[in-house]
């Protein structure tokens, strides 16, 4: 039976919705206390059993590699400091996993961006997880699919319902049955308005797709935006294969948008052992003074 050993990690996009505090640096560097998105992103890939993940990068992504890579002087640093618990955090970090970087010559689109690990990933099923979300589950996300996989052996996408009026930010499936939670998709459109959208279940940002898409992507035309996305190649996908979509249970956060940025410091804050209590109290105090 096959398994998913390899993932893509779209990260080139330009982050415009989240200027001034993208403009010299990733979004996906943007920190969630003292974690930056994309750690969440790869951990996830990590936990799901993972081991050799591609991240697509752009210009202005350098910050990204560097997190990943090994740092002799800071190692240094920590070990004159006798600080174990970040040498060992740090050395988790540059060791569980592979991690390959290309870089996406031109912002043509996510179906462009997965299209640059074609060579890379080869002829075998593998993940997507887009870089700027993070989803907070008991069994990580791309797990959850996975499951699914092993079981139906084709493409699976994860998906969440929306309220109607949001599902223009979203790529969105028509199906045909649904049967505990998953469904057989018999048509995807990006961003459609209310009017034109086939249901309220939108797309989320994680994906395992068989080898067959990158074709799929080869024939795509630009679409929604002028930009050649990755919807449009799973709707050309659907023309040789069926596909599957599966609701993701757990909580998301698209880290792009400010909003979610500032829900996802306040939920993982909340969280963090060290800083809980007092940051609870800090919040009621907050709330008293401001009903
Ligand atoms: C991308 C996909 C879209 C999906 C969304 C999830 O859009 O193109 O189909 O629903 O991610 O976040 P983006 O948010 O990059 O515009």
């Amino acid at each position: 039976m096959q398994r998913i050993r390899k993932a893509v990690i779209p990260a080139a996009g330009f982050g415009t919705r989240f200027l001034p505090a993208t403009k010299a640096q990733p979004k996906e560097m943007l920190p969630i206390l003292d974690k930056p998105v994309i750690q969440f992103v790869v951990e996830e890939a990590i936990a799901s059993g993972i081991d050799d993940i591609v991240i697509i990068t752009g210009r202005g992504k350098r910050a990204v590699e560097d997190h990943f890579d090994y740092s002799p002087e800071l190692m240094e640093k920590l070990e004159k400091k006798g600080d174990k618990r970040m040498i060992e955090t740090l050395n988790n970090l540059t060791k569980s996993a592979d991690i390959h970087y290309i870089r996406q010559a031109e912002q043509k689109g996510l179906g462009d961006a997965i299209y640059c690990a074609r060579k890379h990933i080869g002829g075998e099923p593998f993940a997507v997880l887009l870089g700027d979300e993070i989803i907070d589950s008991k069994v990580p996300c791309i797990k959850q699919l996975e499951q699914v996989f092993v079981k139906y052996q084709r493409s699976i996408i994860g998906v969440l319902q929306v309220p109607i009026e949001r599902i223009r930010y979203y790529g969105c499936i028509k199906y045909d049955n649904q049967e505990d939670g998953i469904f057989s998709i018999s048509d995807v459109v990006e961003k459609p308005t209310i009017q034109l959208a086939p249901s309220n279940i939108a797309i989320d940002g994680r994906y395992i797709l068989t080898p067959k898409i990158f074709d799929c992507i080869e024939s795509t035309k630009a679409g929604y935006g002028g930009e050649i996305q990755l919807t449009d190649s799973i709707k050309e996908l659907l023309k040789y294969e069926p596909i599957y979509a599966t609701t993701i249970e757990g909580k998301r956060y698209d880290v792009g948008s400010k909003l979610d940025y500032a829900k996802a410091f306040f939920d993982f804050t909340m969280k963090n052992e060290d800083f809980s209590a007092e940051y609870k109290s800090h919040v009621k105090n907050y709330l008293g003074e401001h009903p």
